[in-house]
């Protein structure tokens, strides 16, 4: 949603040593000293909902397509089924070609659309809705 990251880096400290390490995994790609990559993912606290997780991610821009956001990805879903986790889910703007290319890659499917849950450059954009659900 943010073009920028605006937080520092005390607050990012500050949030992974309160994480609650059943509930969440933060996952960070290095390439020779460099953060070039991270995702959070999160599962549900509830009795009702802890069968799910959610995440976000992002691959800093000049090391895109090199399969770091794949590497990534898999790392997540390792640890989401090594906790319980049925059904992993994130949201997508349709005009994002890359990351969808990379979650169907991998085995998610789309399961809602909200129509204009964006304005870019003046023009409504929706965002999909995918999930990867485990069979066994
Ligand atoms: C989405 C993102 C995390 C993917 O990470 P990445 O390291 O670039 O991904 P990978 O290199 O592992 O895989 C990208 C795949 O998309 C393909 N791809 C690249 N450009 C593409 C395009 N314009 N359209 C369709 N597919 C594209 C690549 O060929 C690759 O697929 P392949 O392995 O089958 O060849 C990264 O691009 C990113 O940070 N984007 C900006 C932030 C963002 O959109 N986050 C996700 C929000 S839901």
């Amino acid at each position: 949603m943010t073009d920028k990251f605006t937080r520092s880096s005390e607050e990012v400290g500050k949030q992974f040593e309160e994480a609650d390490r059943s509930h969440v995994l933060w996952l960070v790609a290095e390439l020779e000293g460099l953060l070039v990559g991270s995702a959070d993912f999160q599962r549900g606290r509830h009795a009702k909902n802890s069968h799910t997780a959610e995440f976000g991610m992002a691959v800093r821009q000049e090391y895109r397509g090199l399969g770091i956001g794949e590497a990534i990805l898999r790392a997540g879903i390792e640890w989401c089924r090594s906790v319980g986790v049925r059904k992993i889910k994130l949201g997508v703007f349709v005009t994002n070609n890359r990351a969808i290319h990379l979650y169907s890659k991998l085995g998610f499917v789309e399961e809602a659309r909200l129509r204009g849950e964006a304005i870019i450059g003046g023009t409504p954009v929706d965002e999909i809705l995918m999930a990867l659900w485990f069979q066994d």
